[in-house]
């Protein structure tokens, strides 16, 4: 199969937080992964650790910042994550934006350092230019549908379009998230040129997220 990634972001949901993390994490360890699929879990930063006890599962961080380690205070140090087997990260989420400065920055040093960034972005314009920055994933989310119940791939087709064609010949592959609840939602956002979804509340705050999560999973093969 094609590479495929599916990002599920804990947020700082209660419910997939702590000790509740690491049950979510136990769960989701019994899943078959295809290979050519990246399955990445996106834990808040007090939960980072827990990648000493799930050394198989593709952790990411939620946020990191570009200062290596030295006198920087709160903040999220990519070379403290890749000693602790971290190799990814989001950056730029809605919820969490950063400046292009430190974009750049971050980008150069992912770079330099095998570190894989899964950069957000709300729109074409900038999915173009941070492709052209180098950025090697681009991940789509209109802010509006953040959270719930109508999908990018249902509401925002040709702007998924534009994305995957405003990244194309750059190397950089496109996620999408958003909304996205259903099996369906899932092959629409491939079927548009998506190499894989970012989502959140379908699979964290669903009463079987294993099952939820399997279906996506049969949805990308
Ligand atoms: O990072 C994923 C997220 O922002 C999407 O959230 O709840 O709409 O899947 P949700």
């Amino acid at each position: 199969m094609k590479k495929r990634f599916i990002l599920i972001n804990f947020k700082q949901y209660e419910k997939a937080s702590l000790d509740r993390a690491r049950n979510l994490l136990l769960e989701f360890s019994s899943i078959d992964i295809p290979s050519g699929l990246f399955l990445g879990f996106a834990v808040p930063a007090y939960d980072l650790f827990l990648k000493r006890e799930f050394p198989n599962l593709g952790i990411i961080s939620q946020h990191v910042d570009c200062a290596p380690f030295g006198a920087h205070t709160g903040q999220i140090s990519m070379d403290a994550l890749m000693k602790i087997g971290i190799t990814g990260s989001l950056l730029n989420h809605s919820e969490r934006r950063v400046s292009a400065e430190n974009i750049k920055c971050t980008l150069r040093r992912a770079g330099e350092s095998n570190f894989d960034i899964f950069l957000c972005v709300e729109g074409a314009e900038e999915a173009r230019s941070y492709s052209e920055m180098g950025a090697r994933f681009i991940s789509y989310e209109p802010p509006e549908l953040i959270g719930g119940d109508v999908s990018v791939s249902t509401a925002k087709p040709t702007v998924i379009e534009e994305v995957v064609s405003s990244c194309s010949g750059k190397g950089s592959t496109v996620l999408v998230g958003a909304g996205i609840k259903t099996p369906a939602d899932v092959s629409k956002s491939i079927e548009l040129g998506a190499g894989g979804v970012l989502v959140a509340s379908g699979v964290v705050l669903a009463a079987d997220p294993v099952k939820v999560l399997n279906g996506f999973i049969e949805a990308v093969r």
